[in-house]
């Protein structure tokens, strides 16, 4: 079994955006990326915290928007749309969720799909689906990542995703399609899991569930993928159980230190391709 170390690949990934930065400032273009958190979502208060800090490591200028839990729709939105038109601003990323009653949907698309550093437009999303992809999903374009780094070949494999969020399971599914894997997707209504896992070569959950992946569920020599972020007594833990399930994968991705900072790291990179494209 070897790690899929998503700290050291996110660390790589972070040396070459800092030169792309340099080259950008060289011609005279800051690299502005914008987070705007509305509420106080104690996840979100973290990622956007090891969101900022990552910026700054490679040469990105935050510009962070806090707007407080009990915003208007009309609001959210003014806020948002000026930020879209800033020729300063190259990138803009709504954290999710967002607070119960505003409209995510109507709020999501005033950003134009060039600024979309999420890759949650229906642009974007339409463009990974018929495998002509501009900007992807931060989350399984880090898994991606991670498995390319990592030599890890694709094409003529059984991947099975788990999960089919919008954010991971669904792009997720696609980006491997694109690969030339064969992909299942399953989810909570899915009927034998557990055997359909046992023939994935690539296992990849993204369900946001402590120890849902269990030994019986995983293939001798399968690699496996571990997108949850969950906490349980103060700890941070995936949707495997590590201990139960590592010994009989050829890779896996611990958590913390997996996918996690990968996303970061993709977030970055799409910043910095926006930036590019708009000079
Ligand atoms: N909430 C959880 N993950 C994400 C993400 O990747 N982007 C945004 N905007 N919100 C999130």
């Amino acid at each position: 079994m070897k790690l899929l170390d998503g700290k050291l690949c996110a660390a790589e990934v972070r040396t070459e955006l800092k030169a792309r930065v340099a080259r950008l400032a060289a011609e005279g273009k800051k690299v502005v990326l914008a987070v705007v958190r509305i509420g106080d979502d104690p996840a979100s208060e973290i990622y956007i915290r090891n969101k900022v800090r990552a910026c700054d490591e490679v040469g990105i200028v935050p510009v962070v928007r806090i707007l407080p839990a009990d915003t208007s729709q009309a609001e959210a939105e003014a806020v948002v749309s000026a930020l879209s038109s800033d020729p300063e601003i190259c990138g803009i990323l709504v954290q999710l969720p967002l607070p119960a009653g505003l409209d995510e949907a109507r709020i999501m698309r005033l950003i134009p799909p060039e600024k979309d550093v999420d890759g949650f437009s229906a642009q974007n999303l339409g463009l990974l689906a018929s495998d002509r992809p501009a900007t992807v999903a931060c989350t399984p374009q880090g898994v991606m990542e991670l498995l390319r780094r990592n030599m890890i070949p694709l094409a003529g494999k059984r991947a099975v995703v788990i999960g089919r969020s919008n954010i991971v399971g669904r792009p997720m599914a696609l980006l491997l399609l694109n690969a030339d894997a064969t992909v299942t997707v399953c989810h909570s209504k899915t009927q034998g899991l557990a055997a359909i896992c046992r023939e994935a070569d690539l296992l990849v959950c993204a369900v946001g569930r402590p120890n849902f992946v269990t030994a019986d569920m995983v293939k001798e020599g399968a690699v496996v993928v571990d997108v949850g972020i969950n906490r349980t007594a103060g700890k941070l833990c995936g949707d495997v159980d590590f201990a139960a399930v590592a010994p009989h994968t050829s890779y896996i991705t611990p958590v913390p230190g997996g996918v996690g900072p990968m996303t970061v790291a993709m977030l970055l990179k799409n910043c910095v391709d926006a930036a590019e494209r708009q000079l």
